[in-house]
């Protein structure tokens, strides 16, 4: 059985009381569901504060970091510091950060191969623009990333690696994948861990789905036999909506 994981990424919202009423009150209401892992990615400024108010039914995590753990690097925030506050679960390769912050695949790699040196648990995000997809490019353009990103690591290293496949053009735009579209894509992503490393391990990996995902299309995306949880957006900013597509399964 693979861990089924809902995932918030609260992006750049909330502030820091808005943040902790937010992590409260989906702590309260989420206290009978067990058959589904949840986490936040918090703006790094509210870690802290989260980290103390964190309980093993929601998990915090941070949306960012660099991957040298200390040094001039202006503004930065290392894996280091949030592995001294605690903090244990990170995204990596988001699209946000890799077309407005220009993430190329080497800093991605950088990245990736610090989360796992340091013991850290990455949502690994994947996916393609509308062009691509248009094209019927979007299945080598995916598999493509992951070769250029993940596929370096070691068989043992994904017990780290959960992958959130996020289709660029459902991002904050309310048109979300098609189940079928999105099933296609994360068959094709465990099939290329297969081949690249193992059957066994292909069945074991966590891949989620993110781009618009709300309570009304959660469901039937999580029905899919390949879709194994969410990575949440803009519904992540509401208790109700986050704890409701939880509860799709
Ligand atoms: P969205 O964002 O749910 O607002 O589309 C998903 C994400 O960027 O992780």
């Amino acid at each position: 059985m693979r861990k089924k994981i809902v995932a918030g990424n609260w992006k750049m919202n909330l502030t820091k009381r808005d943040a902790l009423s937010l992590y409260q009150e989906i702590s309260q209401k989420s206290a009978d569901i067990t058959n589904v892992e949840m986490l936040v990615f918090s703006p790094l400024l509210f870690l802290d504060a989260l980290k103390q108010e964190e309980n093993k039914r929601l998990k915090i995590g941070a949306q960012n970091f660099f991957y040298e753990p200390s040094g001039a690097f202006t503004g930065e925030v290392s894996h280091s510091q949030l592995k001294d506050l605690g903090i244990l679960n990170v995204l990596v390769g988001h699209s946000e950060r890799r077309m407005v912050f220009k993430e190329d695949d080497t800093i991605i790699r950088s990245k990736v191969d610090a989360a796992i040196a340091a013991e850290m648990n990455i949502i690994y995000c994947c996916g393609e623009p509308l062009e691509i997809r248009e094209s019927d490019q979007h299945i080598a353009y995916v598999i493509d990333q992951m070769k250029n990103t993940i596929f370096h690591l070691k068989e043992a290293d994904f017990q780290q690696i959960v992958i959130a496949y996020e289709p660029i053009w459902a991002i904050g735009t309310g048109k979300t994948a098609t189940p079928d579209q999105a099933e296609e894509m994360h068959e094709q992503i465990r099939k290329a861990l297969s081949e690249r490393y193992s059957e066994t391990l292909s069945e074991k990996v966590t891949i989620l789905y993110g781009g618009s995902c709300n309570p009304k299309n959660a469901a039937e995306l999580f029905a899919k036999p390949n879709i194994d949880g969410g990575l949440i957006g803009g519904a992540s900013l509401k208790a109700d909506d986050f704890i409701e597509i939880a509860k799709s399964y």
